[in-house]
């Protein structure tokens, strides 16, 4: 593997919440990220995938400095992310994020054009028609013209909302961005046309890109590496072509099995993830997925499996995988 160092460094990461604690309900701990480790290197693309609730989000918002970690640690280039002083503007420069919801995070009183501006004048990048022809490059770049550069959000369809959203995310040349299931709230056509955009722009730019997502089949399409969570925990992670073709954890190969096939005869072949999520208030013991596990033997519900690396950068946790590479190893 690459010996530079990541541009991106998580240690440890774990995110707890207090809930509960109302009238009659006593306070619980939830804890929906636990002790992630993920490098990110410049220009790759870093593909987190699960289920809805297993961590996604809270973890991108920790990577993004919006969250502190309950414990462990965010670095980026060094520095660790969500400190004070310069290292915290060199940040917001040099990192963006894209939301779910471009409607949520698009101020619905601003033109497109002063969204799209509005980095540029943060940080006194250039002279005013140095930033308007910036703008106007940059709505280019995203599929929109000069014509929309005076809407309001309202007056915009989902997809070109997303592309407004990147457009300022781009604004600034960012060297990291993290996408956090930029296409799941739109149509499906639509998402097609936003994913290709997102991956045309990573390849052009070379901006480091970490995408979550619920869906792995848009894995093959955009990563380069992908971290497979599973109730808070990366159960695991390796590259891409790697993962999807000899995956190492059962949750990771039933998520591929689960992936809508186009051929029907295999479509009835392939399972759905057996049961429900369980809640992240009362984990499984040992093993957080024995309970869904196919292979699951008595010692997956006592011991959690540590993480073993089976090929260059691709490591998994699982007790029954980790003793079969053992055996033929042996
Ligand atoms: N602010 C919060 N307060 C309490 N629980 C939260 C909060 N944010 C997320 N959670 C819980 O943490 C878990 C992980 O949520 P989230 O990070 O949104 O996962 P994902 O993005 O993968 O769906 C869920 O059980 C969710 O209910
Ligand atoms: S450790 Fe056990 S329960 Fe967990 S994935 Fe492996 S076989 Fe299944
Ligand atoms: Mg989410």
């Amino acid at each position: 593997m690459s010996a530079a160092p990541a541009l991106l460094e998580a240690r440890g990461v774990t995110r707890d919440f207090r809930v509960g604690g109302g009238l009659l309900g006593r306070s619980a701990t939830l804890r929906a990220v636990d002790d992630v480790d993920l490098d990110v290197r410049a220009g790759e693309v870093l593909t987190v995938v699960g289920e809805s609730g297993s961590g996604k989000t809270t973890l991108g918002r920790c990577l993004l400095g919006l969250m502190r970690p309950t414990a462990g640690t965010v670095r980026f280039d060094g520095d660790e992310v969500g400190t004070a002083g310069r290292a915290r503007t060199t940040f917001r420069r040099r990192v963006q994020p894209i939301f779910q919801n471009p409607y949520s995070s698009l101020d619905p009183r601003w033109p497109v054009a002063r969204t799209v501006r509005e980095p540029l004048d943060a940080f006194g990048i250039g002279t005013r028609p140095e930033r308007d022809r910036r703008v106007g490059e940059l709505l280019e770049s995203v599929g929109l013209s000069q014509r929309h550069a005076e809407a309001r959000p309202h007056e915009l369809s989902g997809g070109q909302r997303q592309r407004v959203a990147i457009a300022a995310a781009l604004a600034l040349g960012p060297d990291l961005i993290v996408a956090d299931e930029p296409v799941s709230a739109l149509d499906v056509l639509v998402q097609a046309q936003i994913l290709n955009l997102i991956c045309d722009l990573q390849r052009e730019l070379g901006v480091a890109l970490v995408f979550i997502t619920h869906d792995l089949a848009v894995v093959e399409h955009i990563a380069d590496r992908v971290a497979v969570m599973y109730l808070g925990r990366i159960v695991e992670s390796g590259p891409a072509a790697e993962v999807l073709t000899r995956p190492r954890h059962p949750y990771t190969r039933t998520l591929i099995d689960a992936i809508p096939q186009p051929d029907p005869r295999r479509r009835l072949e392939a399972g759905a993830v057996r049961g429900e999520i369980p809640s992240p208030l009362e984990p499984p013991t040992g093993c957080h997925f024995h309970p869904r596990c196919p292979l699951a033997i008595d010692v997956c519900r006592k011991d959690a499996p540590a993480m073993t690396e089976f090929g260059p950068g691709h490591v998994a946790s699982c007790h029954v995988t980790a003793a079969e590479l053992r055996t033929r190893g042996a």
